[in-house]
Protein backbone atom coordinates (compact mmCIF):
# COMPACT_ATOMS: atom_id res chain seq x y z
CA UNK A 1 0.00 0.00 0.00
CA UNK A 2 1.51 3.12 -0.91
CA UNK A 3 0.59 6.07 1.58
CA UNK A 4 -1.23 9.10 -0.32
CA UNK A 5 1.23 12.30 -0.39
CA UNK A 6 -0.04 15.79 -1.33
CA UNK A 7 2.63 18.35 -1.12
CA UNK A 8 2.25 22.26 -1.44
CA UNK A 9 4.14 24.13 -3.68
CA UNK A 10 4.16 27.61 -2.87
CA UNK A 11 6.30 29.18 -5.76
CA UNK A 12 7.56 32.98 -5.58
CA UNK A 13 4.54 33.93 -2.65
CA UNK A 14 5.47 34.36 0.65
CA UNK A 15 6.48 36.65 3.33
CA UNK A 16 7.22 35.83 6.84
CA UNK A 17 3.77 37.10 7.93
CA UNK A 18 2.23 35.36 5.37
CA UNK A 19 4.53 31.94 6.19
CA UNK A 20 3.65 31.94 9.93
CA UNK A 21 -0.45 32.55 9.11
CA UNK A 22 -0.39 29.85 6.71
CA UNK A 23 1.46 27.32 8.87
CA UNK A 24 -0.66 28.18 11.64
CA UNK A 25 -4.07 27.16 9.64
CA UNK A 26 -2.59 23.81 8.57
CA UNK A 27 -2.44 20.52 10.45
CA UNK A 28 -1.94 16.74 9.51
CA UNK A 29 -4.38 14.64 8.17
CA UNK A 30 -4.70 10.87 9.37
CA UNK A 31 -3.41 8.73 6.84
CA UNK A 32 -1.87 11.05 4.19
CA UNK A 33 1.81 12.40 4.13
CA UNK A 34 1.40 16.35 3.56
CA UNK A 35 4.26 18.51 2.88
CA UNK A 36 4.60 22.34 2.01
CA UNK A 37 7.31 23.94 0.06
CA UNK A 38 8.04 27.15 0.90
CA UNK A 39 10.67 29.53 -0.96
CA UNK A 40 14.17 28.52 0.65
CA UNK A 41 14.78 31.93 2.97
CA UNK A 42 11.40 30.50 4.56
CA UNK A 43 12.69 27.17 5.60
CA UNK A 44 13.78 27.69 8.66
CA UNK A 45 10.93 29.35 9.94
CA UNK A 46 8.87 26.91 8.72
CA UNK A 47 10.82 24.31 10.22
CA UNK A 48 9.87 25.98 13.42
CA UNK A 49 6.50 26.71 13.19
CA UNK A 50 5.89 22.96 12.00
CA UNK A 51 8.11 21.65 14.86
CA UNK A 52 5.58 19.19 16.41
CA UNK A 53 3.13 18.77 13.32
CA UNK A 54 3.08 15.89 10.86
CA UNK A 55 3.15 18.10 7.92
CA UNK A 56 6.61 18.06 6.42
CA UNK A 57 8.89 20.61 4.83
CA UNK A 58 10.28 20.39 1.20
CA UNK A 59 12.56 22.92 -1.08
CA UNK A 60 11.50 23.66 -4.48
CA UNK A 61 14.67 23.05 -5.95
CA UNK A 62 18.61 22.37 -5.05
CA UNK A 63 21.62 22.69 -6.66
CA UNK A 64 23.18 19.88 -9.08
CA UNK A 65 26.90 20.25 -7.20
CA UNK A 66 27.67 19.84 -3.73
CA UNK A 67 29.33 22.63 -2.91
CA UNK A 68 31.67 25.03 -3.94
CA UNK A 69 32.18 28.48 -6.42
CA UNK A 70 27.85 28.65 -7.37
CA UNK A 71 27.35 31.71 -6.17
CA UNK A 72 23.01 31.74 -5.42
CA UNK A 73 23.06 28.27 -5.35
CA UNK A 74 21.57 25.98 -1.88
CA UNK A 75 22.97 22.61 -2.01
CA UNK A 76 20.66 19.55 -1.10
CA UNK A 77 22.36 18.57 2.30
CA UNK A 78 21.90 22.32 3.08
CA UNK A 79 18.53 21.34 2.58
CA UNK A 80 18.42 18.72 4.96
CA UNK A 81 20.83 20.42 7.13
CA UNK A 82 17.57 22.91 8.00
CA UNK A 83 15.28 20.60 7.96
CA UNK A 84 13.95 19.51 4.64
CA UNK A 85 12.72 15.83 3.86
CA UNK A 86 11.83 16.61 0.63
CA UNK A 87 12.88 18.38 -2.76
CA UNK A 88 10.96 19.50 -5.62
CA UNK A 89 13.42 18.53 -9.09
CA UNK A 90 12.51 19.23 -12.35
CA UNK A 91 9.54 21.72 -11.95
CA UNK A 92 8.53 23.13 -15.43
CA UNK A 93 9.20 26.01 -14.57
CA UNK A 94 12.41 25.20 -14.17
CA UNK A 95 13.17 23.66 -17.51
CA UNK A 96 10.87 26.25 -19.36
CA UNK A 97 12.05 29.11 -17.33
CA UNK A 98 15.31 28.54 -16.43
CA UNK A 99 16.91 25.97 -19.05
CA UNK A 100 16.75 23.10 -16.61
CA UNK A 101 17.91 19.80 -18.68
CA UNK A 102 17.77 16.14 -17.74
CA UNK A 103 21.28 16.07 -17.14
CA UNK A 104 20.18 19.05 -14.25
CA UNK A 105 17.74 16.82 -12.91
CA UNK A 106 19.77 13.68 -13.09
CA UNK A 107 22.41 15.81 -11.35
CA UNK A 108 20.02 17.10 -8.46
CA UNK A 109 18.27 14.39 -8.12
CA UNK A 110 22.27 12.62 -7.20
CA UNK A 111 22.76 15.48 -4.74
CA UNK A 112 19.52 14.77 -3.21
CA UNK A 113 19.60 11.12 -3.01
CA UNK A 114 23.22 11.58 -1.20
CA UNK A 115 21.68 13.93 1.16
CA UNK A 116 18.95 12.10 2.55
CA UNK A 117 15.61 13.85 0.72
CA UNK A 118 13.35 12.39 -0.95
CA UNK A 119 13.58 14.09 -4.58
CA UNK A 120 10.03 14.85 -6.06
CA UNK A 121 10.76 14.38 -9.78
CA UNK A 122 8.92 16.22 -12.15
CA UNK A 123 7.84 15.77 -15.31
CA UNK A 124 5.11 16.57 -18.05
CA UNK A 125 4.30 17.87 -21.82
CA UNK A 126 3.51 20.95 -23.02
CA UNK A 127 0.44 21.78 -25.01
CA UNK A 128 2.17 21.39 -27.62
CA UNK A 129 3.47 17.99 -27.35
CA UNK A 130 0.55 16.76 -26.39
CA UNK A 131 -1.67 18.14 -29.19
CA UNK A 132 1.20 15.88 -31.45
CA UNK A 133 1.12 13.17 -29.83
CA UNK A 134 4.22 13.24 -27.94
CA UNK A 135 2.91 12.83 -24.31
CA UNK A 136 4.27 10.07 -23.56
CA UNK A 137 7.38 9.94 -25.36
CA UNK A 138 8.43 13.34 -22.87
CA UNK A 139 7.25 12.13 -20.01
CA UNK A 140 8.82 8.86 -20.31
CA UNK A 141 11.79 10.71 -21.49
CA UNK A 142 11.86 12.88 -18.79
CA UNK A 143 11.64 10.08 -16.39
CA UNK A 144 13.89 7.52 -17.90
CA UNK A 145 16.64 10.43 -17.70
CA UNK A 146 16.53 9.80 -13.69
CA UNK A 147 15.86 6.02 -13.68
CA UNK A 148 18.97 5.60 -16.32
CA UNK A 149 21.26 7.11 -13.96
CA UNK A 150 20.71 5.35 -10.67
CA UNK A 151 20.14 1.54 -8.86
CA UNK A 152 16.46 1.15 -8.41
CA UNK A 153 17.83 0.67 -4.29
CA UNK A 154 19.04 4.03 -4.74
CA UNK A 155 15.78 5.48 -6.22
CA UNK A 156 13.95 3.71 -2.93
CA UNK A 157 13.02 7.56 -1.92
CA UNK A 158 11.96 8.77 -4.94
CA UNK A 159 8.40 10.43 -5.35
CA UNK A 160 7.18 10.96 -8.92
CA UNK A 161 4.94 13.92 -10.23
CA UNK A 162 2.74 13.86 -13.13
CA UNK A 163 2.05 17.45 -14.36
CA UNK A 164 1.32 18.33 -17.56
CA UNK A 165 2.67 21.81 -18.56
CA UNK A 166 -0.82 22.76 -20.07
CA UNK A 167 -2.60 22.08 -16.84
CA UNK A 168 -0.05 24.04 -14.36
CA UNK A 169 -1.66 27.58 -13.03
CA UNK A 170 -3.59 27.55 -16.11
CA UNK A 171 -7.38 26.59 -14.50
CA UNK A 172 -7.22 23.47 -16.96
CA UNK A 173 -6.78 20.02 -14.93
CA UNK A 174 -5.99 17.24 -16.98
CA UNK A 175 -9.15 14.91 -16.84
CA UNK A 176 -8.89 11.71 -14.43
CA UNK A 177 -8.97 9.30 -17.29
CA UNK A 178 -6.37 11.55 -19.23
CA UNK A 179 -4.19 11.50 -15.87
CA UNK A 180 -4.20 8.20 -15.09
CA UNK A 181 -3.25 6.81 -18.50
CA UNK A 182 -0.07 8.88 -17.93
CA UNK A 183 0.59 7.70 -14.60
CA UNK A 184 -0.32 3.99 -15.68
CA UNK A 185 2.19 4.35 -18.13
CA UNK A 186 4.84 6.08 -15.90
CA UNK A 187 4.66 3.09 -13.70
CA UNK A 188 4.87 0.59 -16.11
CA UNK A 189 7.91 2.17 -17.38
CA UNK A 190 9.14 1.85 -13.69
CA UNK A 191 8.60 -1.83 -13.17
CA UNK A 192 10.92 -2.40 -16.53
CA UNK A 193 13.48 -1.64 -14.01
CA UNK A 194 11.99 -2.74 -10.76
CA UNK A 195 9.07 -3.91 -9.95
CA UNK A 196 9.58 -3.33 -6.16
CA UNK A 197 10.17 0.30 -7.41
CA UNK A 198 7.31 0.39 -9.49
CA UNK A 199 4.82 -0.92 -6.53
CA UNK A 200 6.21 1.21 -4.41
CA UNK A 201 6.69 4.43 -6.44
CA UNK A 202 4.31 7.45 -5.12
CA UNK A 203 3.38 9.06 -8.69
CA UNK A 204 1.27 12.69 -7.36
CA UNK A 205 -0.69 13.98 -9.51
CA UNK A 206 0.15 18.38 -10.49
CA UNK A 207 -1.87 20.85 -12.31
CA UNK A 208 -4.62 23.51 -11.15
CA UNK A 209 -5.47 20.60 -8.34
CA UNK A 210 -8.62 21.99 -6.20
CA UNK A 211 -10.75 20.67 -3.50
CA UNK A 212 -13.60 20.46 -6.16
CA UNK A 213 -11.72 18.18 -8.26
CA UNK A 214 -9.28 16.95 -6.13
CA UNK A 215 -10.97 13.36 -5.07
CA UNK A 216 -11.70 12.17 -8.88
CA UNK A 217 -7.83 12.32 -9.48
CA UNK A 218 -6.80 10.95 -6.36
CA UNK A 219 -9.74 8.07 -6.93
CA UNK A 220 -7.60 6.76 -9.67
CA UNK A 221 -5.67 3.83 -8.91
CA UNK A 222 -1.82 4.93 -9.89
CA UNK A 223 -2.44 8.73 -8.73
CA UNK A 224 -1.08 8.88 -4.87
CA UNK A 225 -1.47 12.21 -4.05
CA UNK A 226 -0.69 16.11 -5.48
CA UNK A 227 1.61 18.60 -6.08
CA UNK A 228 -0.40 21.42 -5.40
CA UNK A 229 0.61 25.09 -6.49
CA UNK A 230 -2.06 27.75 -6.15
CA UNK A 231 -4.59 25.63 -3.78
CA UNK A 232 -1.62 25.12 -1.49
CA UNK A 233 -1.65 29.09 -0.51
CA UNK A 234 -5.20 28.74 0.95
CA UNK A 235 -4.87 27.06 3.75
CA UNK A 236 -8.57 25.47 3.86
CA UNK A 237 -8.14 24.56 0.30
CA UNK A 238 -4.83 23.04 1.10
CA UNK A 239 -6.37 21.14 3.79
CA UNK A 240 -9.58 19.75 2.09
CA UNK A 241 -6.89 18.89 -0.93
CA UNK A 242 -5.19 16.53 1.79
CA UNK A 243 -8.56 15.25 2.93
CA UNK A 244 -9.42 14.02 -0.63
CA UNK A 245 -6.30 11.96 -0.60
CA UNK A 246 -7.67 9.80 2.22
CA UNK A 247 -10.74 9.14 0.24
CA UNK A 248 -12.77 11.80 1.70
CA UNK A 249 -12.48 10.95 5.12
CA UNK A 250 -10.87 13.29 7.74
P1 LIG B 1 -1.07 24.79 -9.85
O1 LIG B 1 0.52 24.47 -9.83
O2 LIG B 1 -1.70 23.88 -8.82
O3 LIG B 1 -1.16 26.25 -9.48
O4 LIG B 1 -1.55 24.50 -11.23
C1 LIG B 1 0.99 23.15 -9.68
C2 LIG B 1 2.50 23.15 -9.73
O5 LIG B 1 3.08 23.94 -10.48
O6 LIG B 1 3.16 22.37 -9.02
Amino acid sequence: MRTPLVIGNWKLHGSTAEVEALISALGAKSGVETAVCPPYVYLSQARGLLAGSAVGLGAQNCAAEKSGAFTGEVAAAMLADVGCEYVLIGHSERRTLFAETDAHTVAKVGQALDAGLQPVLCVGETLEEREQGHTLDVVLGQQNAVLDAFTAEQLGPLVLAYEPVWAIGTGRTASAEQAQEVHAAMRAKVSEYSQHLADGVRILYGGSVKPGNAQELFAQPDIDGGLIGGAALVADDFMAICQAANGGSA
